[in-house]
C-alpha cells in the first residue's frame, strides 16, 4: 500500500504546481470525561499517507529542492505509550511512511515556514478546529508581511477539495478491493438479520446480531450508526434508538453497512417482521423496488448523475399516483416536488473512505457529472407515509391504510467500463424472496 499512497501524493503535487499543500490528522473524540472514542484518520489525511494517528500534519512542497513530503508526528513517548498503545514516532515516520523528513509536532511552527517561503499558494482545508485554522492563517500573514523582503511566498490559500476529491472519485484495484470486502461482510450481516428476524425480538436483537458479524469478519465496525426501524419507527430515516419491540404485521427497515480497512459499505432492506407483507406494504414496496432497479440501470458511463435520482423520481411519482396517495398529471407533479412529503431524501451518493463520500455530483447549473468507471455509489429510493403529514391543498387526504409504511432499498455500485456491478447483490430484495 505505501507505494499507492506515494502515488497519490504524486498525483496531487503533479496538480498543484508550485503550491504547497498542508493536510491535518483528524482530532480524538471525547466520549465522556476522560474516556475517548476509538480513533478514526482524517480521510484526505489518510488517503495520502496511510498514516493513523492522531496529532500529526503532512505537508506536501513539491517545489522543495530536498523535502517533498514532510510529516509531523507525535514523538515516542514510552510513558504514554502504555497507556495508549504504541506510537510510531519520528524514525518510524520516515521509514515506514516514507516521508522525505519527520519532526516532532512541537516543531511544526518552527519548521513550516521553510517550505511555505518559496511556493506560491497554499492547499489548506479551513477545518473545525479555528486555533489550528489560526495557526495556518498567521503564517500566512507573517509570510505576507515579508512578502517584498523575497519577492516570494504564498498569495493565495485554496482548498484541496476539488483537487483531491476528483482524485478520490476514481477508486484504484487496491480500494475496490476493500469496497467488494466491506459489501460482502455487510451482505451476510444483512442475510443473517433476515433469517433472525421474527415479532417479539427487540430492533436491538437485531442490530447485535449484524454488528457481531461485522466485528466478527474483521470490519472496524459499522460505517455509521445502525438503523433497525419496525413499525412506524422506518419513516424516521435516521432511527438509531433501536429499542422497539417488533410486532407481527411490522415492515422492519434495516440500513446498516461496515467499515472495513477504512472503506465501507451502505445497505439497505425492508421486510415483513412476520414474513409475509401486507396488501399496502407489498404495493409500496414493489414500487419502491421498481424504482430502485430502473434507477441502478441508468448507472453506466456516460450518463449524467442525475438521471439516476431523475429516474428514481418519476417512477416513485407514477407509483403514488397510481395508490392514489397524489393525484395530478405526473409531470407537473415532478415539477412542483408533490412527492416530496413521502420522498424527501436524494436517491445516493459517492461511497467510499467516507460513508457520504466527497466529489461533486454536479459541475455547476448546466454541466452534469457524467458517471465514468471506477466510481462507486449508493442508489437508495424509498416511500415514506410519515404519520401526521399534511397533503398539500389540492392533493387528497392519505387513507389511513398507508399511513406507517416506510420503505427504503439501497445498494452499493461500481460503475464498470461497460454499465455497474451491484457489489451487495448478495442481499435478495425480490418480494417471494424478502417473504417467508
Ligand atoms: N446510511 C446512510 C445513508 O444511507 O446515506
Ligand atoms: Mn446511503
Ligand atoms: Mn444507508
Amino acid at each position: 500500500m505505501q507505494a499507492e499512497y506515494r502515488q497519490r501524493r504524486e498525483q496531487l503535487m503533479a496538480k498543484i504546481g508550485n503550491a504547497v499543500a498542508i493536510f491535518r490528522s483528524a482530532p480524538t473524540a471525547v466520549m465522556h470525561n476522560d474516556v475517548e472514542y476509538a480513533f478514526r484518520q482524517e480521510s484526505d489525511f489518510f488517503y495520502l499517507t496511510g498514516f493513523n494517528e492522531p496529532q500529526a500534519v503532512a505537508v506536501l512542497a513539491p517545489h522543495h529542492p530536498e523535502h517533498q513530503f514532510i510529516l509531523f508526528v507525535q514523538p515516542k513517548d514510552r510513558e504514554q505509550e502504555v497507556w495508549s498503545g504504541y506510537l510510531c514516532g519520528v524514525d518510524a515516520a520516515k521509514e515506514v511512511y516514507g516521508a522525505s523528513v519527520a519532526y516532532p509536532i512541537a516543531e511544526l511552527d518552527e519548521k513550516l515556514p521553510q517550505y511555505l517561503e518559496k511556493a506560491d499558494r497554499i492547499y489548506y482545508h479551513l477545518g473545525r478546529d479555528r486555533n489550528f485554522n489560526d495557526k495556518i492563517l498567521n503564517h500566512w500573514q507573517r509570510l505576507m508581511r515579508t512578502y517584498p523582503k523575497r519577492g516570494t511566498g504564498p498569495i493565495a490559500i485554496e482548498d484541496p477539495g476539488p483537487i483531491l476529491h476528483s482524485m478520490r472519485l476514481l477508486k484504484s484495484q487496491a480500494e475496490l478491493k476493500l469496497m467488494y470486502q466491506a459489501a460482502e461482510i455487510a451482505v451476510e450481516a444483512h442475510n443473517h438479520a433476515w433469517e433472525f428476524t421474527q415479532p417479539g425480538h427487540y430492533e436491538y436483537e437485531v442490530q447485535a446480531e449484524i454488528e457481531h458479524i461485522f466485528r466478527k469478519r474483521g470490519a472496524l465496525g459499522p460505517a455509521y450508526p445502525t438503523i433497525v426501524a419496525s413499525g412506524k419507527n422506518s419513516c424516521v430515516l435516521h432511527y438509531i434508538e433501536n429499542e422497539r419491540k417488533m410486532q407481527d404485521r411490522d415492515l422492519l427497515l434495516i440500513d446498516a453497512g461496515c467499515s472495513y480497512g477504512y472503506y465501507n459499505s451502505d445497505i439497505t432492506r425492508t421486510w415483513p417482521v412476520g414474513g409475509k407483507f401486507t396488501p399496502e406494504q407489498k404495493i409500496l414496496y414493489e414500487i419502491v423496488l421498481e424504482a430502485q432497479k430502473q434507477a441502478i440501470a441508468q448507472v453506466k458511463p456516460g450518463n449524467p448523475y442525475k438521471q439516476i435520482h431523475d429516474t428514481a423520481v418519476r417512477i416513485l411519482t407514477e407509483g403514488l399516483v397510481s395508490v392514489g396517495i397524489l393525484k395530478g398529471e405526473i409531470d407537473s407533479l415532478i415539477k412542483e416536488e408533490k412527492y416530496k412529503p413521502f420522498y424527501m431524501h436524494r436517491t445516493g451518493h459517492w461511497l467510499g473512505l467516507d460513508v457520504h463520500d466527497v466529489g461533486v455530483y454536479q459541475h455547476g447549473d448546466d454541466k452534469p457529472q457524467i458517471l465514468q468507471p471506477n466510481q462507486v455509489l449508493t442508489v437508495e429510493p424509498g416511500l415514506y407515509i410519515v404519520p401526521d403529514t399534511k397533503p398539500a391543498e389540492d392533493q387528497p387526504e392519505i387513507d389511513p391504510r398507508w399511513i406507517g409504511i416506510g420503505i427504503r432499498i439501497e445498494d452499493d455500485v461500481l460503475v464498470t467500463s461497460t454499465g455497474n456491478e451491484v457489489l451487495t447483490a448478495g442481499v435478495p430484495k425480490e418480494v417471494h424472496e424478502v417473504e417467508k
